[in-house]
């Protein structure tokens, strides 16, 4: 095989075969790779040397820009200190400041937080307090979940059962958590196309809930798992009105609402949790990525303080939850994390997002008249563009307008037929429309099918 010309000469394509990475087509791109050798900033660069933009902020989870000199300095200086430090019957104090700055950060400075790793682990940690917790109180038959199509929740054997897209699950069925049942999704062409921001339409699509509960009865349902923003799927913007009736609903059947905020935590639509920016209140949180700007894995579950109290009820030398991973409260990720919510407060970028969002508003719904667009969707600092597929071949047309951003200086995220944009919250005005424009460009240069 001759060595395709954007492969660095010192990876020879054999090194490229024993990584099975993740989420991708390993024959075609070990063919054809696309190898990043370094990031400064909103940039990327390419084995050849070009810079891209990085239009998703890594996967949704550098909002700073890489290698901001406060987190990299902070992650140096515990390196060389505490390396490691068991999370399990022993503790270091930056984890405990920043469990209760996430809580004080999300405006509820009374409930608690449970480190991870990771979004996966976050949503099956979430799911597994949801049923002890209900079990703790003495109502065991709460076991059974609700999560909702199109959903994406990790990889975890729970994430995945909760969750609602069919690739992640088919070739699982046998292992899947059972007692879990769906609501639909809320992406209804007909009712929402080309919204900006929130639909006014759907928000009765909340009372499918009370259909499930009707079905499986409340005493049988222990929580209602949905990202607040639905984002790997393509920025499935929640309807005016709808998170607000499934809270009700919840509350009504004493049915937890978790808010899977991985994507939408710590900014990205302009406040610090998606709950708070649609004033709902979820009983637990899951977040992960922007947490620490992705610099050292790190994931949690903010917990509410009256379900963390259903726990600590036995003789207090037993363990109340059997629960933990090894990196849990890692002191690295947690140094990260205190130097990213530094950084957020003192260039106050949550406004920043606030002031881009609008921007990235306007440049993106200018595309609606771009060959092949069917619908475009926006909220904070997210947007999403679907495209008509090529008939037989799903997912090709979006990956080829991927291929074309990336040689047009952007890197963009494409999913089946649908092409994302989450820039970096440091990113500039001019930025932030050039990248439109960078996508524009290349919805062109792909030619009709
Ligand atoms: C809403 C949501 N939950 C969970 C996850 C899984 O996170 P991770 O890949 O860190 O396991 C993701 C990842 O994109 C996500 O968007």
């Amino acid at each position: 095989m001759s060595t395709p010309d954007r492969l660095h000469p010192d990876a020879p394509v054999a090194d490229l075969q024993a990584w099975w990475m993740p989420f991708t087509h390993n024959r075609l791109f070990k063919d054809q790779p696309r190898l990043i050798t370094g990031a400064q900033g909103a940039y990327y660069t390419l084995a050849d040397g070009r810079r891209v933009f990085d239009g998703l902020s890594g996967l949704w989870c550098s909002p700073l820009g890489h290698s901001p000199p406060r987190v990299v300095e902070a992650v140096q200086r515990q390196v060389a200190s505490l390396d490691f430090c068991p999370g399990f019957q022993l503790g270091h104090p930056a984890a405990f400041s920043l469990a209760a700055r996430i809580a004080r950060f999300a405006d509820r400075p009374r409930d608690r937080v449970f480190f991870v790793n990771s979004g996966s682990e976050a949503v099956d940690t979430a799911l597994k307090i949801a049923v002890a917790y209900h079990r703790a109180r003495g109502e065991a038959s709460r076991t059974r979940i609700i999560g909702r199509e199109r959903a994406y929740h990790g990889v975890g054997i729970g994430g995945i059962s909760v969750g609602g897209i069919a690739a992640n699950r088919k070739t699982f069925a046998p292992l899947m958590i059972p007692g879990v049942d769906h609501l639909p999704h809320t992406w209804d062409p007909a009712h929402m196309r080309y919204s900006r921001g929130q639909p006014a339409w759907g928000a009765h699509l909340a009372d499918e809930l009370e259909r499930l509960v009707a079905l499986h009865d409340a005493s049988n349902i222990a929580a209602v798992i949905v990202e607040p923003m639905q984002g790997s799927t393509g920025v499935v913007v929640p309807p005016r009105g709808y998170l607000e009736k499934l809270r009700e609903i919840c509350t009504r059947h004493g049915i937890l609402l978790i808010f899977d905020e991985v994507i939408t935590g710590f900014g990205r639509l302009g406040a610090p949790f998606a709950a708070n920016a649609f004033g709902v209140r979820p009983d637990l949180i899951t977040f992960a990525k922007a947490v620490n700007n992705a610099t050292v894995p790190l994931g949690g579950v903010i917990v509410a303080e009256s379900i963390y109290d259903a726990f600590m009820t036995g003789p207090a030398h037993l363990i109340e939850f059997f629960h933990g991973y090894t990196y849990s409260g890692h002191p690295l990720a947690v140094a990260a994390a205190h130097a990213t919510l530094d950084e957020m407060e003192t260039a106050d970028l949550l406004q920043r997002v606030r002031t881009l969002a609008p921007v990235l508003e306007q440049a993106i719904h200018e595309l609606r008249d771009e060959p092949q667009v069917t619908d475009i969707r926006n909220l904070g600092l997210a947007a999403a563009i679907d495209i008509t597929p090529l008939p037989g071949k799903p997912g090709l047309r979006a990956f080829q307008i991927f291929e074309r951003a990336l040689d047009k200086g952007l890197l963009v995220r494409f999913t089946g037929e649908t092409l994302a944009l989450a820039p970096p919250f440091v990113s500039s005005e001019d930025e932030t429309r050039a990248a439109v424009d960078a996508l524009r460009r290349a919805l062109r240069a792909v030619p009709a099918p």
